[in-house]
């Protein structure tokens, strides 16, 4: 069985602050400490990356108040998880580290200086999550008032990345010359200006700094339409999906991959990653016992997973009665488009809906060595290339995943025991 990758999908923003097994963390996160034991923990583990996902804004989506958003905890309170990644560099050696960042409301090249510093303070070992963002409200707090229609949206981001990639080599790579006998620091021959002047976006250029130490940083991504399938496939080195059923993860990563050869791209230089929440145990009646916990509804988990759903495709759903039937719903977004009709297809009613999206994500129960091996039964289905875990970062659960599941992993020689190399890319593009 070949190996796979493994990473971690979560964000700068609350870990667990109420449940029994809650430490201090809940309130002394906003320092990053506790990401950056975390991501230590993902470190001795040998994961590729850890992945922080964001967004801008205080949803008010969903009964047309921002309470249930700040009553949970939702999508805010958030940090910006730019400013995070040197922290977790400075603290680690070999992982991964992407942060998310909107095409949309970055200018490109304020973003092409500030991820070629970070991956130049990583030592090459930073990833940009590209995305082009949902909610209107957070348009509306970077001097908008709605955001561009869906595809349009991709139009954008394609030539945004175009433009940084270009800003990414204005220096080549070898522009620093240090020579002390002519007194040289900088070959200005060796810096181009781009002049770019394009449909959506003009900049000069170069950049006033040396070429990132990748060349370019590694870029993820997560599209589920046709047209954020199209985006991955030219544009990412990883690509996340949030599938739970074995056949669906193979035709989606099937699909990407003949994207990406259609456009002479060799796809095994893009990892398609599946996000998982391991329910673990001692003994396999105790994580069933589990999981059956973290499966049944209640009313605020219900209220969570409406407001979520509210929050990315701003439809509100406190409008109507949990037993509306779906069929009866007229919901239309110009946001998360595959999450909507996901959404809408799991289940006859609003209340069903919203319980099958709260357990969406694939779950694997068991012990350590039954989970491991679950896993790469998938895998082998799936064809590759691997999972990002998601869940709390507590220290318990974390824990559980990478002193109990990963070791198993290991054993079974899923998963790597050591990195190969210093760079994220040449990490991930390793099996
Ligand atoms: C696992 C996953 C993580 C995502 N992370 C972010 C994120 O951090 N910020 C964001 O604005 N959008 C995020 N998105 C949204 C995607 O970038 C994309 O806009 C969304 O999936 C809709 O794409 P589609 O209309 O092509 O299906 C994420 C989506 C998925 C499935």
């Amino acid at each position: 069985m070949p190996m796979f990758h493994l990473g971690w999908f979560t964000n700068f923003s609350n870990p667990p602050w109420n449940h029994p097994w809650a430490g201090t963390e809940g309130r002394d996160w906003p320092r990053g400490h506790a990401h950056v034991e975390f991501t230590r923990a993902l470190e001795r583990a040998c994961f590729d990356y850890v992945m922080l996902e964001d967004s801008s804004m205080v949803s008010d989506a969903y009964e047309g108040s921002m309470r249930a958003d700040l009553k949970h905890g939702l999508y805010a309170p958030k940090h910006d998880p730019v400013a995070l990644a040197p922290m977790l560099a400075a603290a680690t050696e070999r992982i991964g580290i992407v942060a998310t960042a909107s095409t949309s409301f970055y200018p490109p090249w304020l973003l092409a200086r500030r991820f070629a510093t970070l991956d130049h303070i990583s030592h090459g070992r930073i990833g940009w999550n590209v995305v082009t963002s949902s909610e209107d409200r957070a348009a509306q707090n970077h001097g908008l008032d709605a955001l561009p229609p869906h595809d349009e949206r991709y139009e954008r981001a394609d030539e945004f990345v175009e433009v940084v990639a270009r800003l990414w080599d204005s220096w080549e790579p070898d522009a620093l010359v240090l020579d002390r006998d002519r007194g040289v620091y900088v070959d200005h021959e060796k810096v181009h200006v781009l002049d770019h002047r394009g449909k959506h976006f003009a900049t000069r250029g170069p950049l006033n700094l040396m070429r990132p130490p990748q060349g370019r940083p590694v870029l993820c991504q997560a599209g589920g339409s046709p047209r954020g399938r199209d985006f991955a496939a030219r544009n990412a080195d990883t690509v996340l999906a949030m599938l739970s059923d074995p056949d669906e993860m193979k035709e989606y990563r099937d699909d990407v991959r003949a994207r990406m050869v259609a456009i002479g791209r060799d796809p095994d230089d893009c990892k398609i990653m599946f996000i998982t929440t391991p329910v673990l145990g001692d003994t396999l009646e105790e994580a069933q016992a589990k999981a059956e916990v973290m499966r049944t509804p209640s009313e605020t988990k219900i209220e969570v997973s409406l407001a979520h759903m509210s929050a990315v495709s701003e439809v509100d759903f406190a409008a109507f009665d949990l037993d509306t039937p779906i069929a009866d719903l007229d919901v239309r977004t110009n946001g998360h488009q595959s999450s909507l009709a996901s959404f809408l297809k799991n289940g006859n009613t609003v209340r069903e809906a919203a319980i099958a999206s709260m357990n969406k994500v694939l779950h694997f129960v068991g012990t350590p060595e039954s989970v491991a091996e679950q896993m790469g039964e998938t895998m082998d289905h799936v064809g590759g290339d691997g999972f990002l875990f998601t869940g709390n970062i507590g220290r318990r659960f974390v824990g559980g995943i990478t002193e109990g599941l990963v070791p198993a992993l290991q054993r079974r020689g899923l998963t790597r025991t050591a990195y190969n190399h210093e760079r994220f890319r040449d990490n991930l593009l390793d099996f």
